[in-house]
């Protein structure tokens, strides 16, 4: 038997549960957000609010519970099985911020986003021979502004390093005098503010500079088809784990191949930048 905590944690503190079905899932594969909906929740971060949530879960007889997200839901799934709650983490962020894990859910689709608005402002960029700073989400974590700068070949790239103003002048005058004279800044929203960033360039180099943010765009939008095979993938395995009445595990991707760790283990992983890349952009980019 099968039940849809709506909302997350939210929905659970908030007795906000439905029974499934196989139904309930058909028709969604295409579809971007969620079904069961999402919510930040506060309360569930006290002892309290998780005692409510093992109290609804008991009324449901429910004896195990997947929770999709990101380190905040699995720090959540963690205390729950302290509290002798078996649970398993699935991982859905556009911000690749598990350490643990490759990859998670929603990465992709958010990269394939950011490179097709990329390549319009890259129409409009060349046109009015500008510099564009483009905003991406990723909150403390480069990954989305890093690959999505790489895929979409953005001339610089500002990931997770605040670079000197200075320094991203400089570049600017190396790619004009290479003949070019557009170019497109990819920054990271946890660089720093994409306004400041861009009156600070603008006022040294004299440059025609415009700001996009993209924001929430960035969360919705039909999956990309790697999007869809991981969560296929990981879904089958985190029910697997449960069957084999396993608790307080993660499910992953590593060397492409799907994995599973300890919860607490995978949250005191710290996520490495990757400067081989980064370094790898800049002889790329011209
Ligand atoms: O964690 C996903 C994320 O989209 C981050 O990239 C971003 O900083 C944050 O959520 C935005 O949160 P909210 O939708 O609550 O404003």
């Amino acid at each position: 038997k099968v039940y849809g905590i709506n909302r997350g944690y939210k929905g659970l503190i908030e007795d906000d549960v439905q029974e499934m079905n196989l139904s309930s899932v058909g028709d969604i594969i295409h579809r971007g957000g969620t079904i069961l909906k999402s919510s930040r929740c506060e309360e569930f971060k006290t002892e309290e609010g998780r005692k409510i949530a093992v109290k609804v879960l008991k009324k449901y007889g429910i004896d195990c519970l997947v929770v999709i997200g990101g380190d905040g839901s699995f720090n959540g799934a963690s205390k729950l099985s302290e509290l002798g709650f078996p649970a398993i983490g699935i991982p859905g962020t556009i911000d690749n911020d598990l350490a643990y894990t490759d990859y998670t859910i929603g990465y992709f689709t958010a990269i394939e986003t950011v490179i097709d608005a990329i390549g319009k402002i890259r129409d409009t960029s060349s046109s009015h021979e500008r510099v564009n700073i483009v905003e991406v989400m990723g909150r403390h974590c480069g990954d989305l502004a890093l690959y999505s700068g790489l895929a979409g070949g953005a001339e610089t790239i500002l990931p997770e390093h605040p670079e000197s103003i200075e320094g991203i002048c400089d570049r600017l005058e190396t790619t004009k005098k290479r003949g070019k004279k557009h170019s497109i800044i990819v920054l990271a929203e946890g660089v720093g503010n994409a306004h400041e960033i861009g009156k600070q360039i603008a006022e040294k180099t004299g440059s025609d500079l415009r700001v996009t943010i993209l924001g929430h765009v960035q969360r919705g939008g039909s999956p990309s088809a790697f999007d869809r095979i991981l969560a296929s993938k990981l879904g089958v395995r985190a029910v697997e784990l449960l069957l084999d009445g396993k608790s307080a595990r993660v499910v992953g991707v590593k060397d492409d191949k799907v994995i599973d760790m300890d919860i607490h283990e995978a949250l005191a992983m710290k996520k490495e930048f990757d400067k081989y890349t980064y370094k790898m952009t800049k002889i790329l980019s011209i």
